[in-house]
């Protein structure tokens, strides 16, 4: 009988997980050979000071082939940023340089390798239209999602 509560208790613990993960400040996101975030969004809660998002490239292909990024900026700015990323090339991790357009990023990574930024959360207003996504040309249309400020 004191197994069975005991059992029951996890199981309530478990199913308030995602409560608690929106205010760990941080996030994992894996990339793939399949040019796929494997999230396609991000909440962030307005409790944290900074945010960080964990990056790793689950596959095997090489930066110049299948490099990955994660790149946050308003929703409309991301297409000019990934323009600008293009022109900038492969030396540059495809962003243009001091752009006051990116809020933050990660380097730019091939399979089997992990980066990491930390942002302000005050960089964030209430009720903006936020995106992330990958700044290797081509990719921004499949890799990207959304981010989302939350109390
Ligand atoms: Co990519």
């Amino acid at each position: 009988m004191m197994f069975k509560l005991a059992a029951t208790a996890a199981l309530l613990s478990l199913a308030s997980l995602p409560a608690f993960a929106a205010e760990e400040c941080q996030v994992n996101v894996a990339a793939t050979d399949q040019m796929t975030f494997e999230t396609d969004a991000i909440e962030i809660s307005k409790s944290c000071d900074t945010f960080t998002v964990n990056l790793e490239h689950t596959g095997s292909l090489d930066v110049a082939s299948m490099g990955h990024n994660w790149v946050l900026a308003k929703e409309s700015d991301v297409q000019g940023i990934a323009n600008d990323g293009i022109a900038a090339g492969l030396d540059n991790d495809y962003l243009p340089a001091d752009d006051d357009r990116i809020i933050a990023h990660t380097d730019l990574i091939g399979g089997g390798e992990s980066s990491s930024t930390t942002f302000d959360v005050a960089e964030l207003e209430e009720g903006g239209e936020y995106t992330f996504f990958c700044s290797f040309p081509g990719h921004v249309a499949m890799m990207r999602g959304s981010v989302t400020l939350v109390d």
